[in-house]
């Protein structure tokens, strides 16, 4: 690799998860820091940082195709490439072989040392860094800047579960929790820099422990109750759970902390027992649905959403119709349903009986019709329903604005006379029209917040 000018500017690309996102954003800050600045839209950056994502199919092809239309943009002037995320953690090596272009490769528990990597790849050596321990990385990152009105905050990394078909737990490594302290600091400066909302992030975010400021062992629910108390925090969500973590106190808080938002994210990937013991998912069918049960029992309007895999290997049309038959069962809001894709590595990618891909199209396109006709169900329901949306963005058309309600739904609607409405603000909306993604609302009152 030649010696080159220092960057000036950077564009950082996430794929994937919203762990991902998280990363991207404190990817930026470091950036900041350093002293680039973000590439106007439309414009090429110096530094392109491909935060990849490797959980499903065509992962790697998709990083090797970004980059050759960075490098031909680039022309006589390519950019300086850097592929961070879980891609790189599982490939780096071999990226680093076949891509001449990529100047760094950095793991998603290393990307603190993107500066220094920076510097390298200016004096010309190509560097890779894909060491796991994340706690250092946290501790090296610069404080937190100006945010939007939604933000995210990772609070537990890594995954111990080792479900049969996935990748996390060799891409983001052993379940960590982040400090207390550390937590609490950080949501206070999200807060301080504009966040109304923040959404705790973690591959099994439930399975979070800690320690709380008077020295007693807490879990999720204990650092929920505290974040409540940041008077200008009004909401707090949480994703990624699995249903072997789930604590009583968790459960409770849904009926105790109003900032709590009325929503769970808990994956469930198949309704058949048989398919779910050849996942390593530990848990059956029957004891979800009495899960859910019990945070229904806690929050009656707590709007449900979950994962689905379809085409597991073995995965018979039985055994398929007890995945529809359970989503029947729950009613999920919103739901993410995906066909299998073998990974290497993982146990399932060399399991016998691979479902064919006509299999899985049809089988895919059943389920998704069922969660789509639920996903209406559920906000042609919440028609006639008040409740606060939270501003994100401007619509389509002037005086339109566009944000979340309690249940996560998209809701627009059109400013009141005399009450204009701004990004970050509460406003007090009847929901109105239900679409199948969004919703329609009225004004009640002029924006409160
Ligand atoms: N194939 C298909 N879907 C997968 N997921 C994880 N690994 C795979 C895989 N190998 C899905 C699961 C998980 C979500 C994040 O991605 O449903 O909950
Ligand atoms: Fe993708 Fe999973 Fe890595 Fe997130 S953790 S970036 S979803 S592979």
């Amino acid at each position: 690799m030649r010696q080159s000018d220092a960057p000036r500017t950077y564009r950082v690309k996430s794929f994937g998860c919203q762990m991902n996102v998280y990363d991207g954003e404190r990817m930026a800050e470091l950036l900041a820091e350093k002293g680039l600045s973000a590439a106007p839209e439309g414009e090429e950056a110096d530094l392109v940082v491909l935060n990849t994502c490797h959980i499903r199919e065509k992962a790697a092809e998709k990083v090797y195709s970004d980059i050759g239309r960075l490098v031909k943009a680039g022309g006589d002037k390519p950019p300086m490439i850097a592929v961070a995320g879980c891609v790189a953690q599982a490939e780096g090596e071999e990226i680093m072989a076949r891509a001449p272009a990529v100047g760094m490769v950095v793991g998603p528990q290393a990307y603190h040392r993107l500066p220094q990597m920076i510097d390298e790849a200016v004096a010309g050596r190509r560097a890779t860094d894909t060491e796991m321990p994340a706690d250092a990385k946290f501790a090296a990152l610069p404080a937190r800047r100006k945010v939007g009105p939604s933000a995210f905050l990772t609070v537990q990394e890594g995954c111990d579960k080792f479900c049969t078909y996935c990748v996390v737990p060799y891409t983001r490594g052993a379940e960590i929790s982040r400090p207390f302290a550390d937590l609490l600091a950080e949501a206070e400066r999200l807060v301080a820099g504009g966040a109304r909302e923040i959404t705790l992030l973690g591959q099994n975010v439930n399975a979070w422990s800690g320690e709380d400021d008077r020295g007693r062992a807490v879990g999720l629910d204990g650092l929920i109750r505290r974040l409540a108390e940041i008077t200008d925090l009004a909401r707090i969500r949480y994703t990624t759970s699995h249903p072997n973590d789930m604590s009583d106190g968790l459960i409770a808080a849904h009926g105790e902390v109003d900032k709590l938002m009325p929503y769970l994210h808990l994956p469930v990937q198949s309704g058949s027992d048989r398919v779910l013991k050849a996942m390593n998912r530990s848990h059956t069918a029957d004891g979800y649905l009495r899960l859910l049960d019990r945070f229904r029992a806690a929050r009656p309007d707590i709007a449900l959403s979950g994962d689905f895999i379809v085409g597991f290997p073995g995965e018979t049309e039985a055994e398929f119709e007890e995945t529809l038959r359970l989503v029947d069962a729950v009613r999920y809001a919103q739901a993410f349903s995906f066909k299998y894709s073998p990974r290497p590595g993982t146990p399932a990618a060399t399991m016998e009986g691979q479902v064919p891909r006509e299999v899985m199209d049809d089988r895919l396109q059943r389920l998704q019709a069922a969660l789509n006709r639920d996903q209406l169900g559920f906000n042609q329901a919440s028609v006639g329903r008040s409740c606060d949306v939270l501003v994100e963005r401007r619509g389509r058309h002037p005086g339109q604005w566009l944000g979340k309600s309690p249940w996560l739904q998209s809701v627009f609607f059109d400013e009141a006379a005399g009450g204009a409405a701004a990004i970050g603000d509460l406003v007090r909306v009847e929901l109105a029209e239900a679409g199948p993604n969004s919703v329609r609302g009225r004004v009640e009152q002029p924006a409160i917040a």
